[in-house]
């Protein structure tokens, strides 16, 4: 596939840009890269052109100094795409989709940079900040991971990013996953967990979103689940956009873009035709 490199706040962030047609943008999630989106990329790329980042310190894109120590807000990786989408000459309003992690941030981008999401699809996401105690298990994670130079102690969470049934009887694609979280350097693991330690709880700022909204969630998700994204879109159609679907996708955990891509790409394509039909 293309990868482009863009250089910017003195680093360099890589991107994959495909296809043509209205613009589409995939956002992943932790601890992995792009390369969850291989199935929607090229499913999507025939009708769309599909942008799909590596977010700061993942994949290949890499960190500024400070920022492994510091953190990565959730702010600062939405700032990251803003200027990649100014650096793509993407002026218009857009489809943004955001997995897990990628979720936070497509909610900072929609809430900080209204203007720039015509759509917005939420996939296996939560819009409530953590717990304490989750907070501390990222941040031991960050240290695990600094500490033996790998992301080995981020395979620890595996087998929560899969649906049971996935597991048993699909080894192929938890090799899959675990290929990906492997190939992650520890400073971006570390940098992305400090930064959704002190994420925001965004609930009570959903209905300030005036894109339009899609929730798409795997049926087994239990990071994730079914019940809090049902929440979600509740609060998000709060915004107006009364019509806020939430697909729910069999067989699938809580990464359903890997473990059923032809349901998950399929809400997508979907809800972008539907977002990019003149008026
Ligand atoms: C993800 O899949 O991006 C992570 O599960 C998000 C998180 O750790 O909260």
């Amino acid at each position: 596939m293309a990868e482009r490199q863009f250089s910017h706040d003195g680093i360099s962030l890589a991107l994959e840009d495909v296809g043509s047609g209205p613009p589409i943008l995939l956002i992943h999630g932790f601890p992995l890269d792009h390369g969850m989106w291989d199935a929607q990329i090229e499913s999507l790329r025939g009708r769309f052109r599909v942008i799909a980042p590596d977010l700061r310190g993942l994949g290949r894109s890499r960190l500024a100094a400070g920022d492994e120590e510091l953190g990565v807000g959730m702010e600062r990786y939405a700032a990251d795409l803003a200027a990649m989408l100014d650096w793509l000459s993407i002026g218009e309003p857009i489809v943004a989709v955001g997995f897990s992690m990628g979720g936070y941030v497509a909610l900072q981008l929609a809430l900080r940079w209204p203007k720039r999401l015509r759509g917005l699809v939420l996939c296996d996401t939560r819009a409530a900040a953590d717990a304490e105690e989750a907070r501390a298990a990222r941040i031991k994670m960050a240290e695990a991971v600094m500490q033996s130079g790998s992301a080995a102690p981020a395979l620890a969470m595996l087998p929560k990013l899969l649906a049971q049934r996935t597991q048993d009887e699909r080894p192929d694609i938890a090799e899959r996953v675990r290929g990906i979280i492997e190939r992650q350097r520890p400073e971006g693991i570390a940098a992305a967990q400090r930064g959704m330690a002190r994420r925001e709880d965004v609930r009570g700022r959903l209905d300030h979103i005036i894109a339009h909204s899609l929730c798409i969630v795997g049926r087994e998700d239990a990071i994730s689940p079914p019940a809090e994204m049902h929440e979600m879109a509740v609060l998000l159609a709060k915004s107006g956009d009364d019509d806020v679907r939430l697909v729910e996708v069999e067989n699938a955990g809580h990464l359903a873009p890997i473990e059923n891509p032809a349901a998950v790409t399929d809400a997508i394509r979907t809800f972008a035709q539907e977002c990019y039909r003149p008026a």
